[in-house]
């Protein structure tokens, strides 16, 4: 399993996520497809805002016969990895489900939970994780 960058939309080949691509891509976004043995099994839409050293994901989209396979992980922590090496500070997201029948925005919230985001008191469906902090240990162990 790996994940590579969209140069251009058309290369996405999975016409859903092909359509997902060009409709969420906005100028500043870099767009990742996940890949299980070649084939497109989800997508990732981030954007890097360095005024503020904030990375955010826009969406996570794992095609439905993909899902539970460690993809959304996957293509969670390329969006942490690129934010690290972009220098942002926090990673920020709003949790907000885009298929409701498979998994709600509580669950949801729970699953980012577990790869350590913590909600945003002041934004529902906001979180957020704080990076700056994964330097330091690393820092301190390396
Ligand atoms: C939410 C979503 C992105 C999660 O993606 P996913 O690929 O199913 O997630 P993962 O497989 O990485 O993780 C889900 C769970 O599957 C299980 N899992 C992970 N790898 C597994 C494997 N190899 N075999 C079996 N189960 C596995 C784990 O229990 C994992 O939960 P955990 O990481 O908390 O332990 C996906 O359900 C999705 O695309 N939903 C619809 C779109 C959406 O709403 N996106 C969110 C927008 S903010």
């Amino acid at each position: 399993m790996n994940s590579v960058e969209v140069e251009e939309t058309h290369a996405v080949n999975h016409p859903f996520l092909r359509d997902r691509v060009e409709k969420g891509k906005r100028p500043g976004t870099r767009e990742f497809v996940a890949l299980i043995d070649g084939v497109e099994a989800g997508l990732l839409i981030f954007e890097h805002f360095p005024n503020n050293s904030l990375g955010f994901v826009y969406e996570i989209y794992v095609l439905e016969k993909f899902r539970a396979m460690g993809v959304g992980n996957l293509l969670l922590s390329r969006a942490e990895t690129i934010a690290l090496d972009s220098g942002c500070k926090t990673l920020r997201l709003t949790a907000r489900s885009l298929d409701r029948e498979f998994i709600d925005d509580e669950s949801l919230m729970s699953w980012y939970g577990r790869k350590g985001f913590i909600r945003d008191a002041s934004d529902p469906g906001g979180m957020q994780k704080n990076l700056a902090s994964e330097f330091t240990i690393g820092g301190q162990l390396g």
